[in-house]
């Protein structure tokens, strides 16, 4: 019993630090056929030494640590080291970040059920998670992939979707790594915001029942979901401030309060909507969150960097520095600060000083 407290006091303190400070995490964990199709998409090398010095420019960037607590990695990066022979691990803890890992396996059909996926990587996850552990990541991430229509999402893919991130979180607290728990509903689609927020709050339902009865610590995770969004081809899109509404009404809800933080996924929203979004949810909601609400992002930081970038060294600085904003912009938000001042985004410094 006390070995077991003492374990679920690191865990809660992980988790607590992950969320904490306006902070937020920066989801790089893009699988090798991900990256790969973002970078056939601007002709940029698929190639194993193009990915890395991708990386290698996000972690270096100056400042990063200031906006950013964890970075997730992918399995490739975890034991890939900078061009100078720094080990990735070393050169993101140096920056101040916390390294997290990627431990899904990817999805695949659900057997049963046309047009649903299921999250695999269950197998031998256990001695997986204590090898990543050794090698200096302090926390994880497992993502569900729901899709809506017609019919959809059917109450199987629900359960085997949340009965495995159950499974994760337990097998991720065992081996000291806090879960982060990602049920993603997509956002393709031409459903209503309403119809996304009567989904999202089923899918949640699920997983906090499934998380309860494989005994995971909520003190000692981190829920990474969508926002609540209507569907891409929906006729309808709401401003910010409706989104906010619908998002936080769902979360309160059904998101215990014994967990430290939400950290939304992007899932292809636009950057500067993104931030909009999530710094609406803290602005309308202040002073009533029982969690903390951030980011998790990978696109809607690493976007414009990329397409700046374009696989050229000469491009690095100002890819950084647009990372950077995008970075400020989230952090801001997550503090509630996040403003536009003549159309242009207004993020503030790590000391509270407005960037110009
Ligand atoms: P996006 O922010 O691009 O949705 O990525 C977050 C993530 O980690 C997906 O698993």
């Amino acid at each position: 019993m006390g070995e077991n407290t003492m374990n679920i006091d690191e865990l809660t303190d992980t988790a607590k630090t992950l969320v904490a400070g306006g902070k937020g995490l920066l989801a790089m964990d893009e699988s090798n056929p991900t990256c790969n199709k973002r970078f056939a998409a601007l002709e940029i090398p698929q190639t194993p030494e193009y990915r890395r010095a991708w990386r290698e420019l996000i972690i270096t960037t100056p400042q990063l640590g200031s906006c950013i607590s964890g970075a997730i990695l992918y399995d490739e990066t975890i034991r890939d080291r900078l061009r100078d022979g720094t080990p990735f691990v070393k050169a993101i803890t140096d920056a101040g970040i916390i390294p997290g890992i990627k431990v899904d396996a990817g999805t695949r059909e659900l057997a049963g059920h046309p047009g649903e996926r299921i999250t695999e990587g269950l197998d031998n996850l256990r001695d997986r998670l204590v090898k990543y552990a050794q090698m200096g990541a302090r926390f994880a991430k497992w993502r569900a992939v729901i899709i809506m229509g017609e019919q959809l999402p059917s109450a199987g893919c629900l359960e085997a979707n949340a009965h495995a991130l159950a499974r994760y979180a337990a097998l991720c607290q065992e081996a000291g790594l806090v879960p982060v728990v990602e049920p993603e509903v997509l956002m393709e689609g031409a459903h209503t915001l309403e119809q996304c927020g009567v989904v999202t709050e089923r899918v949640l339902r699920r997983v906090f029942d499934q998380l309860c009865m494989q005994r995971v610590a909520l003190e000692g995770m981190i829920l990474k979901p969508n926002m609540v969004l209507p569907g891409l081809a929906c006729p309808q899109q709401e401003v910010a401030e409706e989104v906010a509404d619908a998002t936080v009404r769902c979360l309160l809800r059904v998101v215990p309060a014994a967990v430290p933080g939400i950290a939304f996924l992007s899932g292809g929203q636009p950057e500067e909507l993104a931030s909009a979004r999530l710094n609406a949810m803290n602005v309308r909601f202040k002073g009533r969150l029982p969690w903390e609400v951030t980011f998790s992002f990978s696109r809607a930081i690493q976007q414009s960097a990329l397409d700046l970038w374009q696989g050229q060294a000469t491009n690095v600085v100002v890819a950084q520095q647009v990372l950077l904003h995008r970075a400020r912009c989230n952090r801001t938000a997550h503090l509630g600060e996040y403003r536009t001042e003549g159309g242009l985004e207004v993020p503030m410094a790590e000391d509270g000083d407005r960037v110009v």
